[in-house]
Order: C-alpha cells, then sequence, then structure tokens
C-alpha cells in the first residue's frame, strides 16, 4: 500500500507520528511536508497530496491540519477527490464505508497523537459498501 501525506504547521508532528506507525506496517509514503512549525500555506501541501491521489500514484491521501477544514476545503476542489474530515475513529470508517473518500483530513490541534493514528486505522480498515451509496456519490458533481 501507498499513501501520500501532507500538513501545514498545524500538523507535521501528527503527521510524523503516523509515518513512522504506518511506515513500520509496511506502508509506502510519499510525504510532502511540511516538516516543521514555521508557518505555511495548507493548500500548497493540500494540492501536492491530492494530485498525487487523482493520479493514481498512491492508493489514498491524508492531510493535517489545525481544523480539518482548510485541507478539506482545498482537497474538495479537485474534481477527482472525495475528502471527508474525520475526527472519531467511527466517523473514518464510514467516511470509506459510505462515502468512499480517497482522502482524509485530520485535525491536529483537537486530536492527540495516539487518536489521529486510531481514526487513520479505521479509515483505513474499512471498506467501501458500494450500492445504494454509489447513486448517491455520483450526484456529487456539480
Ligand atoms: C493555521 O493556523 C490554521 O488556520 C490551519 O491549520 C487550519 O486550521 C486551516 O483550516
Amino acid at each position: 500500500m501507498k499513501v501520500a501525506i501532507g500538513c501545514d504547521h498545524a500538523g507535521y508532528e501528527l503527521k510524523d507520528h503516523l509515518i513512522a506507525v504506518l511506515k513500520e506496517g509496511g506502508v509506502e509514503i510519499n510525504d510532502h511536508g511540511t516538516n516543521g512549525p514555521d508557518s505555511v500555506d495548507y493548500p500548497d501541501f493540500g494540492h501536492a497530496v491530492c494530485s498525487e491521489v487523482e493520479a493514481g500514484e498512491v492508493d489514498f491521501g491524508i492531510l493535517i491540519c489545525g481544523t480539518a477544514n482548510g485541507m478539506a476545503m482545498t482537497a474538495n476542489k479537485h474534481a477527482g477527490i472525495r475528502c471527508g474530515l474525520c475526527w472519531t475513529p467511527e466517523i473514518a470508517s464510514l467516511t470509506k464505508q459510505h462515502n468512499n473518500a480517497n482522502v482524509i483530513a485530520l485535525p491536529a490541534r483537537f486530536l492527540s497523537l495516539d487518536e489521529g493514528l486510531n481514526i487513520t486505522k479505521a479509515y483505513m480498515e474499512a471498506t467501501y459498501e458500494g450500492g445504494r451509496h454509489q447513486k448517491r456519490i455520483d450526484k456529487i458533481a456539480c
């Protein structure tokens, strides 16, 4: 499995934690930064991750900023991206099961490192259910 990940200055610690644990589990990571506390603009990192997901170069993307709103807004401007803002493991599971999200956005300022990891794992362990959900997904584009 291959994953693209990116964050702004609010999310680099959670990003580093996720990268360390996912790599241990054999996941290949494309890390788009940022890598420290210096203030940056979240769209620069969000677009880079989403372009890779859209191009089919990775299985899914993880975006992290303070609230996850800026990253989710950025991601969902991409026609080929369905990004869900995930703040609990259950929401992360449903984001995959019902919305077939190919990117998740995590609000680093409102999560512990362990919570962020558990949310990511819940998304990764979930399976898209298809069926009635596909009809709804087909109606998202405008
Ligand atoms: C950065 O201070 C903050 O605005 C950003 O991380 C994010 O929450 C934006 O949506």
